[in-house]
C-alpha cells in the first residue's frame, strides 16, 4: 500500500516553500499526500518562531499528536524549521516531546530521505540540527501546490541582525542562489504553465553580494524580467536601506515586474529605528518612497509594523501613526513587540507593559484600515488586470484573484479559467478586497 504525508507548515514564504521542497522529496521517496492524520505514515511539522505566538501553536499541535502517535505507534513524527533550529528548543522538544521521532533544522532540509531511514531503525529520537549553513543545495525537487504563482528562493539567510529579531539565528548568513539556477527554475515552471514567479529572501536587495562576479538584485530582476511566457514577477522581502534608484529603475521600466512593493518599515521614530539596528531614518524612508512614488505611479506599497519595541514611548508611537499617514500603505502587517531570547532587544531596559501595547496596535490598526478602505475605494470604476487564482475562499460562486498591486479582487466567474489573466471592472471597496465584474 502507498505510504502517505503531512506536511503542516507555520510561518513565511521561505517555509512555505521549504515545505514544497520536503514535500517534493517525500514523493520523489513514493510518498503520497493526504489529509488525514490517521491515515499518515509521516507527519512533519515545518515551524516558526518568529514569535512566541506561534511557537506557543506548534507546542500545543505536538501535544495533539500523542494520541496520533497512541493510535499508530508506526507514524514518524518529525518537527524542522526555525523552531527546531534553535539548539536549546531542540533539545527541550526532545525531552518534552518523546513521541516526535525526528528533529531536523532549517540547513538539514536536504537530508530528509536518510533522516527517516535513520528514524524507521531508531527506537531513541534522531536530532539532526547543524549549527551553521552549508552551500546552498540545488535540484531538491519541489511539489509546488498552488499552480498559478510560483514560490522561488533566490536567497537564503539574513545578515541584518535587527535586534529585535530571531531569523538571522535560525536562518544562517545570507547566500545568494546563481543566477543561470534561478532562471532555469523559472523557466521550468513557465512550461509547468505558471504565470507568475515570487522571487523570495529575507533580504532580496542584498542578493548577490556573495556572488563572484558581483551582481545586484536589479541585475537579476533584469534577467528574469527576459524570460519569455513569464507574465508576472513578484519579490519579497525589500530592506528600505539596500532599495537603490537602479531597482526603482528597472522596476519602473518592466511590464512584468508588479506594480506591489512590500517595505517593510517597523518604526517611524529615528530612535526606536536605532535602536531596532535598522540601519535607515523616518526621513530617509519617506525621501525613498517618494521616490518610488514619483517613478511607478500605480505602486501599491505594503509595510510590517512593530508597536512595543523597548523604550517606546507615546512620542515614538506618534511618529509611527505620522508615517504611516504620509505614506499611505495599500495594507500593513502590524505586530506587537515580542520577545525572542537571544536577541539583543530582549535584554533592553523599559519592556513596554503589555496593556500599552495592545492600546497602541487598536490605534495603528485603525488607521491602517481606515487607509486601505480609502485607497480601495479609490479603484472603483478602474478595470484592474486580474490573475484568477480559483474559487473565493468566503464565497465558492465566486472567483478571487490578485491585481498587480496584490490587492484581492472577488468577482463572478466559473473555476475553469483559473490560473488565467482577466479584466475585472471594479464596482465596489471593502477594507479587505475589491468586488467587480468582468468585462
Ligand atoms: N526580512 C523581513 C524584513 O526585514 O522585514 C521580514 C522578517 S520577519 C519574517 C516578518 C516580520 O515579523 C518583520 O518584518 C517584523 O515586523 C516582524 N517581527 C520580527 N521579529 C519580531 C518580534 N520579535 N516581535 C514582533 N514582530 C516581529
Ligand atoms: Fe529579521 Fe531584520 Fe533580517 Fe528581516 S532584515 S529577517 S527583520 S533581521
Ligand atoms: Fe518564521 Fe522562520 Fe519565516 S522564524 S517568519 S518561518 S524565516
Amino acid at each position: 500500500m502507498t505510504q502517505k504525508y503531512i506536511v503542516h507548515t507555520y510561518g513565511c514564504q521561505m517555509n512555505d516553500h521549504d515545505s514544497e521542497i520536503l514535500a517534493g522529496m517525500l514523493q520523489e521517496m513514493g510518498y503520497q499526500p493526504t489529509d488525514d492524520e490517521g491515515q499518515a505514515d509521516i507527519i512533519l511539522l515545518n515551524t516558526c518562531c518568529v514569535r512566541e505566538t506561534a511557537e506557543n501553536k506548534i507546542w500545543g499541535k505536538m501535544g495533539e499528536l500523542t494520541h496520533i502517535k497512541s493510535q499508530n505507534p508506526a507514524v514518524i513524527l518529525g518537527i524542522c524549521g526555525c523552531m527546531a533550529q534553535q539548539k536549546e528548543v531542540a533539545e527541550k522538544i526532545r525531552q518534552k516531546a518523546p513521541h516526535m521521532d525526528l528533529i531536523f533544522g532549517t540547513h538539514n532540509v536536504h537530508q530528509l530521505p536518510e533522516l527517516i531511514e535513520r528514524a524507521r531503525e531508531m527506537d531513541k529520537t534522531v536530532m539532526e540540527v547543524w549549527e551553521t549553513e552549508g552551500t546552498v543545495v540545488e535540484n531538491l525537487p519541489a511539489r509546488r501546490v498552488d499552480g498559478v504563482k510560483a514560490l522561488v528562493t533566490i536567497m537564503y539567510g539574513c545578515n541584518n541582525y535587527c535586534t529585535y529579531c530571531i531569523v538571522p539565528y535560525v536562518r544562517g548568513r545570507e547566500r545568494s542562489r546563481q543566477v543561470k539556477d534561478i532562471i532555469q527554475e523559472i523557466e521550468g515552471l513557465v512550461a509547468e504553465g505558471y504565470q507568475e514567479a515570487m522571487l523570495l529572501g529575507q533580504n532580496v536587495n542584498s542578493y548577490g553580494k556573495d556572488l563572484e562576479p558581483k551582481l545586484d538584485f536589479a541585475d537579476l530582476l533584469e534577467e528574469v524580467d527576459k524570460i519569455a511566457g513569464l507574465n508576472r514577477i513578484r519579490f519579497t522581502t525589500s530592506h528600505p536601506r539596500d532599495f537603490n534608484d537602479k531597482l526603482i529603475d528597472v522596476i519602473a521600466r518592466s511590464e512584468k515586474i508588479c506594480d506591489n512593493i512590500h517595505l517593510p518599515v517597523q518604526a517611524g521614530s529615528n530612535r526606536i529605528l536605532k535602536a531596532m539596528n535598522r540601519g535607515y531614518t523616518k526621513e530617509y524612508y519617506l525621501d525613498l518612497v517618494d521616490r518610488i512614488k514619483k517613478a511607478i505611479p500605480h505602486v501599491a506599497l505594503t509595510t510590517d509594523l512593530i508597536v512595543g519595541f523597548p523604550g517606546e514611548s507615546e512620542e515614538d508611537f506618534l511618529d509611527t501613526l505620522d508615517l504611516v499617514e504620509k505614506v499611505q500603505y495599500s495594507a500593513a502587517f502590524t505586530f506587537v513587540y515580542n520577545t525572542r531570547s537571544g536577541t539583543p532587544a530582549a535584554e533592553m531596559a523599559d519592556q513596554v507593559p503589555a496593556e500599552v501595547k495592545k492600546e497602541r496596535i487598536t490605534r495603528l490598526i485603525e488607521l491602517q484600515n481606515f487607509i486601505n478602505l480609502k485607497k480601495n475605494q479609490a479603484e472603483v470604476g478602474r478595470v484592474l488586470e486580474v490573475l484568477v487564482e480559483g474559487s473565493s475562499k468566503t464565497n465558492q460562486d465566486m472567483l478571487s484573484g490578485k491585481d498587480r498591486a496584490n490587492r484581492t479582487v472577488v468577482f463572478p466567474g466559473s473555476s475553469e479559467i483559473k490560473g488565467k489573466l482577466v479584466s475585472v471592472k471594479i464596482h465596489t471597496a471593502k477594507t479587505w478586497n475589491l468586488e467587480g465584474e468582468m468585462i
